[in-house]
């Protein structure tokens, strides 16, 4: 069926309802969930390809062994916490994977019995729908902008960047040479190499980069992959060269919280007189694609 043959059947379809019944056929069409599936978006297929290609050069955690810092850290958490990483594994797949068996929400509170508890899940990557809300309603538009991922790992907000935005240029940065092959390899295939470059580097040796960039973009970056003191360094340098007045930086949590979490240490870091937070609309409907809580996470800020 072609697109006016199919137009002419929704418009036929629509005319038959009941007048008293066709608000709640238009409200579920807008806002039910059940035809998210018929608007994938473009972006959101070649996403999921990538996602695809990246499952298989990875065990299901989506760590290396390399990480050994991450995964103890990991290991010390009070409750069972299990990486699913979000970017690789959307909701569909983690429940398909349930269904086999390969995967749990639960675990067993006394071993046999059937007291269960829901699992602490941890990812290291942003989903695509963060990603489209993220490129699409929480950034303004990026033409001609500079954009600098720090702490890339598999490339999502690269690849979510240069398909969601028109930024000019996407950098990312990334400690894990790993990681670095992992992202060259998918910059390559899928063509992103006109806007897109990866450098393998500690992000306090690129100071240049931090300096020129009109969006910095931290998702979770030091917490989980560096010891207290390197995390204080970090953000030192973060403070110090991610200065170029009205430049935007998203981070994930807050900067107070990431802060926080450097216990007694967190006012080697001054906030106040370095950014302001910007409203962000947290009650966007996008269908499967969002998950509010998630969202709730994403904290943008302008330097002053
Ligand atoms: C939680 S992941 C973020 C992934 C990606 N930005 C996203 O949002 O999908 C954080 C990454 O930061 C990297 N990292 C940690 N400290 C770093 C540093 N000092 N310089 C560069 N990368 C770093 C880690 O190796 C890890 O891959």
């Amino acid at each position: 069926m072609n697109f006016s043959t199919a137009k002419n059947e929704i418009m036929h379809l629509l005319s038959r309802v009941d007048v008293k019944e066709l608000p709640k056929v238009i409200k579920w069409i807008k806002t039910s969930g059940e035809l998210d599936d018929c608007f994938n978006d473009n972006e959101k297929i070649i996403l999921r390809g990538i996602a695809k290609d990246l499952r298989v050069c990875l065990p299901m955690e989506a760590m290396f062994s390399s990480e050994s810092f991450a995964i103890q850290k990991a290991q010390q958490n009070p409750l069972p916490l299990v990486h699913v990483d979000a970017f690789l594994y959307d909701e569909d797949t983690v429940d398909v994977l349930c269904e086999e068996g390969k995967m749990s929400r639960y675990y067993c509170l006394h071993c046999g019995s059937h007291r269960t508890a829901p699992l602490e899940f941890i990812s290291h990557s942003f989903s695509t729908g963060e990603l489209k809300y993220i490129f699409r309603h929480v950034l303004p538009d990026l033409t001609g902008q500079m954009v600098v991922d720090v702490g890339s790992r598999l490339g999502a907000v690269l690849y979510g960047g240069y398909l969601y935005s028109s930024a000019a240029k996407l950098f990312g940065v990334e400690i894990n040479a790993e990681f670095i092959d992992l992202q060259k390899m998918v910059i390559q295939k899928y063509g992103f190499g006109d806007r897109v470059e990866v450098i393998h580097a500690d992000i306090c040796s690129q100071v240049n980069l931090l300096q020129n960039a009109d969006v910095v973009v931290m998702n979770n970056v030091f917490e989980y992959f560096l010891e207290l003191h390197e995390q204080i360094r970090a953000w030192q340098c973060i403070r110090h060269n991610v200065r170029k007045k009205g430049a935007l930086l998203v981070t994930v949590p807050s900067i107070k919280e990431s802060l926080t979490t450097l216990q007694g240490k967190k006012d080697s870091v001054d906030i106040h007189q370095w950014v302001e937070e910007l409203p962000v609309n947290y009650n966007l409907y996008m269908g499967k694609d969002g998950d509010p809580d998630a969202f709730k996470d994403i904290h943008l800020y302008r330097i002053l």
